[in-house]
């Protein structure tokens, strides 16, 4: 914290003080000294001329200080104001020099480098808030332009029967993919704002992977993925609810990227009072440079499957664990498969 630099205590304005009382003093003294011996003892004149001594050596403290607060304190204020003016008016881009040193801070230092945080802090999230919505709109716009083809399409009467289901199959797949977003959407925002509180419990962990992986068989078939399960019976006591959200995602994302005639295997083991869902697949992999962004929001990586999702899933399940306490990490190779790894507490309480 920049508080801690601070140093408080100036020495250096501490002995300028020390010089002034003492030079005003011996001053004092030494007109005395003089003024008694020309004036054989006046008392009238010496002390008038003690006094005079006095106050010109206060009015030369006065008008060095007049000059050190506007040097030390009116320009540093100056700066603040026009800075918390320009943010005021939405300028985030303002930046103040420190008057010292890092280890040599005063309080207008450590005022200006928290308004440089702040300002840094304010830009960061706009910038984020601009690519969200940018990200949203074009998300919403995309499946729209499709619904809107199809409509089109629909309109016109003399559309045989074969193209009017596919266009009808399309406008579900479109609408659904559209409410799927808007789910996630406010998942997130939720689990951002901190809107949703786990509602813990104890619950059959064994179950709850076997049901939410058998809610994707027809998938599986579909596909001809091979499916293979080695789940351990566990009770946690966690958010079955958020749980399951990171399920789906994951097996989802694992029947995406695998191609015709792969296989995906789901494990549940206990591993030092923790639960450990693996699910590993063998499809396309994620290179190095796709890792480093998977978690971030509206990401997609494999543009041939980005028809599908919408790069909120992954965001969703990073959010959903840091959320029940627990962490997720991926293992992959491209070409050779993928294996996503959630490591949960048994026990959030
Ligand atoms: N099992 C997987 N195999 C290969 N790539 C994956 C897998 N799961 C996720 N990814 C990569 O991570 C990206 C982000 O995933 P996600 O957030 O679920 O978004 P979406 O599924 O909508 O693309 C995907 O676009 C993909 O590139
Ligand atoms: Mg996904």
């Amino acid at each position: 914290m920049s508080k801690n630099r601070y140093k408080g205590f100036s020495f250096y304005g501490f002995c300028l003080f020390f010089i002034t009382i003492c030079l005003t003093s011996t001053s004092a003294i030494f007109v005395y000294a003089i003024v008694s011996r020309w004036t054989n003892g006046n008392t009238l004149i010496v002390a008038f001329s003690v006094l005079a001594t006095i106050i010109l050596g206060a009015v030369v403290c006065a008008l060095f200080d007049i000059y050190r607060r506007k040097i030390m304190i009116e320009r540093p204020v100056k700066m603040i104001l026009q800075a918390t003016q320009k943010i005021a008016s939405g300028d985030f881009s303002v930046k103040l020099y420190t008057m010292h040193d890092y280890n040599k801070f005063d309080e207008y230092d450590i005022i200006f480098d928290n308004i440089n945080t702040m300002t840094a802090e304010l830009s960061k999230n706009e910038m984020l808030k601009n690519d969200f919505i940018s990200n949203v709109s074009h998300e919403i716009k995309t499946p729209l332009a499709v619904i809107q083809n199809y409509a089109k399409s629909l309109q016109n009467n003399d559309l045989d029967a074969r193209k009017r289901e596919e266009c009808i199959n399309g406008l579900v797949k479109q609408t659904k993919k559209l409410s799927e977003l808007i789910t996630n959407i406010l998942k997130l925002s939720k689990i951002e704002n901190q809107q949703i509180v786990p509602e813990i419990e104890k619950f059959d962990l064994a179950e709850l992977v076997r049901v939410t992986t058998l809610q994707y068989e027809e998938l599986f078939e579909k596909k001809g993925l091979e499916l293979e399960c080695d789940i351990d019976e566990m009770k946690i006591v966690s958010s079955a609810s958020l749980i399951e959200i990171a399920i789906n995602n994951l097996v989802s994302n694992a029947i995406k990227f695998t191609d015709k005639g792969g296989k995906i295997s789901i494990s549940l083991k206990e591993d030092k009072g923790n639960a450990v869902i693996k699910v590993k697949d063998t499809g396309c992999g994620i290179s190095k440079a796709v890792g480093e962004h998977i978690f971030d929001k509206f990401y997609q990586g494999d543009t041939s499957h980005s028809g599908e999702g919408n790069g909120l899933g992954l965001a969703l399940v990073k959010n959903i664990i840091d959320l029940i306490g627990g962490e997720i990490s991926v293992e992959s190779k491209v070409g050779m498969g993928s294996t996503f790894t959630l490591k949960i507490k048994k026990d959030s309480v």
